[in-house]
């Protein structure tokens, strides 16, 4: 996935708003980056780097002119995480046709690229990358029959896959392109007259007044200071909406990385998510999502979601069952759509999604959809594709998430999940003392979270210790399963030290044979009902001479090392837990001096199947 960019107006130097909006953009990829700008006189230049935005800048600086405002100039910006062809500086965007008329970035993959090349080439067009979008560039040129937008609609037709384009034209300096299919776009401008496209609306705070959504199939082709959009070659109108500036702004604080104020955020972001919510006087539950989804109907439940959000499905598949007795399923989107999707009345899918952008959660949303599938959305990011395809929903209410390892938003997915469990369990008859135990502590845990960040500076003196080794095992059962998975997750994530998560009842079954000194387990046993098999999964270890550091509310004899949580009860201490174990590993992984907010390899929320 990648963030795409552009910038037209005359209050700012276009270079300036285009290097700062990459910026925001940049924890969708960050392997390479590039622009251009296109000065009044429609002279383009284009620059491009490998790694961060902040070589691009330096390069920018370079050319001290370039930061002079100039009225008008305007550019495409692109950065990159690589999907066709290696990390150089050939394959960075934005990427230009044979003629060099064309300029063009994009976000997403074009599956029939080959095809399309060798047509080309049969044409004696020539490429200098390896990439799928320069063929686009090219593709283009060759419809180009002094239409502009005609030659991008020709080219759009061919395309298979996924995309956000935007496409400038030499000869035709006062105008811009922008398409997508698959992959998120936005229009947004304000009273000033200065014009932006997007990938997220978080790049554009402080900048832009009103956002357009774009959807499926969209084309926006603004000439001079009018824009048209077309669906699928009609005209069309897409609502216009205000841009919620103190919801985009985001800040580090005076905290070292994004993901450690994320982490520091969680307690209140569950008190924001109980705001007309949750009322811990008459213990009400009140979301007009859990009056809108009739409940009632539902016997069996399907989760689906990718990543952290869907150990957030799991955690929130136990208490269906539980408390509300539903037979449910969690799948992983991206093998979910790979098997027979089947809907029924009595069957609810319930899609988790951080960004509401993952390409593979939204292929299996389009396939319920398609049968007319009874589908609900826990999501973070308003306007969202997952948010707008669900029929009813969940705000998660996490601020922007930047951190790529998603720490908030696996929180407020969940507490959000536990409140929906728990109105549907009272409906169906949840014995009310159990119904107002769990409301009571669900009301505490704000403060129950502060006191285990309070802990901060000795989770970092246990990290130490774990930065020794390559492999660890994290183990839990029954609530705290689904908490040793997405423990292990944020391990692999920001320390890439080899983390498995595993049924602690399973070990012995066989993977108890690489328990060793050299590869210590970390055990989730708060004092809930599996406190005593837990013990015993403790001694098995030990009696292997593996090393054990436990997580737990009650000093645990045999451990080599504890982190302590406060008392609380079964319901709410997976979400203490995995406080602490996402503090050990943000200490892991800055010990080891790790990128944190941007690990190898990944992207905040992956737009591409
Ligand atoms: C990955 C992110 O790309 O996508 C994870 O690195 C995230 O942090 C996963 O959990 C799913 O993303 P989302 O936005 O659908 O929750």
């Amino acid at each position: 996935m990648c963030g795409i960019f552009w910038y037209k107006g005359a209050q700012h130097s276009a270079e300036r708003v285009l290097l700062h909006g990459l910026e925001r953009l940049e924890y969708r990829g960050y392997d390479s980056a590039g622009m251009v700008v296109v000065e009044a006189d429609g002279t383009a230049q284009a620059r491009k780097s490998v790694g961060a935005v902040t070589n691009l800048s330096t390069k920018v600086e370079h050319e001290r002119k370039w930061l002079t405002d100039r009225a008008y100039a305007y550019g495409i910006a692109h950065t990159r995480r690589a999907t066709h062809g290696g990390v150089t500086e050939q394959n960075c965007h934005p990427h230009w046709s044979n003629n060099g008329k064309v300029y063009i970035v994009h976000n997403g993959i074009i599956e029939n690229y080959l095809k399309l090349k060798k047509m080309l080439e049969s044409k004696w067009y020539t490429f200098y990358s390896e990439t799928d979008t320069e063929v686009i560039s090219n593709l283009i040129q060759h419809y180009y029959e002094g239409n502009f937008l005609e030659a991008i609609e020709r080219t759009i037709r061919e395309l298979r896959g996924a995309y956000a384009i935007l496409v400038i034209h030499q000869d035709h300096p006062d105008e811009i392109i922008g398409a997508r299919l698959g992959s998120p776009l936005l229009l947004a401008y304000n009273d000033a007259g200065d014009f932006y496209f997007s990938s997220d609306a978080q790049a554009l705070s402080g900048y832009a007044e009103k956002i357009v959504y774009l959807e499926e199939g969209d084309i926006v082709h603004i000439k001079s200071h009018d824009f048209l959009i077309t669906s699928w070659g009609k005209p069309t109108l897409r609502p216009v909406e205000e841009l919620n500036q103190q919801e985009l702004a985001v800040s580090k604080w005076d905290y070292k990385h994004f993901m450690l104020k994320e982490i520091y955020e969680q307690p209140n972001i569950v008190r924001r998510i109980y705001k007309g919510r949750a009322n811990f006087v008459d213990y009400k539950l009140t979301a007009d999502a859990f009056h809108g989804m009739q409940e009632e109907r539902y016997q069996d439940m399907i989760f689906v979601a990718c990543g952290t959000s869907y150990h957030a499905g799991l955690l929130a598949s136990y208490r269906m069952e539980e408390l509300v007795g539903l037979s449910t399923r969690v799948e992983v989107a991206s093998e979910y759509e790979n098997k027979p999707i089947r809907v029924r009345d009595n069957l609810l899918h319930i899609f988790i999604s951080q960004s509401g952008e993952t390409a593979d959660s939204i292929e299996c949303l389009k396939l319920i959809k398609e049968q007319d599938g009874q589908t609900f959305g826990v999501v973070n990011v308003p306007g969202s594709t997952i948010a707008r395809l669900t029929d009813n929903g969940l705000f998660t209410r996490a601020w922007t998430e930047i951190g790529v390892a998603s720490t908030k938003a696996f929180t407020a997915q969940s507490v959000c999940l536990m409140l929906t469990a728990l109105f549907m369990a009272k409906k169906r008859g949840l014995r009310y003392a159990v119904y107002k135990d769990i409301m009571h502590e669900l009301e505490q845990l704000p403060m129950l979270m502060e006191t285990i960040l309070d802990q901060s500076d000795y989770i970092r003196s246990v990290a130490q210790q774990l930065t020794e080794y390559q492999h660890c095992f994290y183990l839990g059962r029954h609530y705290q399963l689904p908490i040793a998975h997405e423990a292990a997750l944020k391990l692999k994530e920001i320390s890439y030290i080899h983390a498995q998560a595993y049924p602690a009842g399973e070990l012995k079954h066989g993977t108890l044979a690489l328990i060793d000194e050299q590869t210590p387990s970390i055990l989730l046993m708060p004092h809930d009902l599996m406190f005593e098999k837990n013990m015993s999964t403790l001694q098995e270890i030990k009696a292997r001479n593996g090393k054990v550091l436990v997580i737990s509310d009650k000093k645990v004899p045999g451990a080599d090392r504890q982190i302590m949580i406060p008392e609380s009860i079964p319901e709410v201490y997976p979400l203490l837990t995995n406080i602490a174990a996402q503090l050990l590993a943000y200490h892991v992984a800055d010990l080891l001096n790790r990128n944190i907010d941007k690990p190898r390899n990944l992207a905040k929320s992956v737009t591409v199947k």
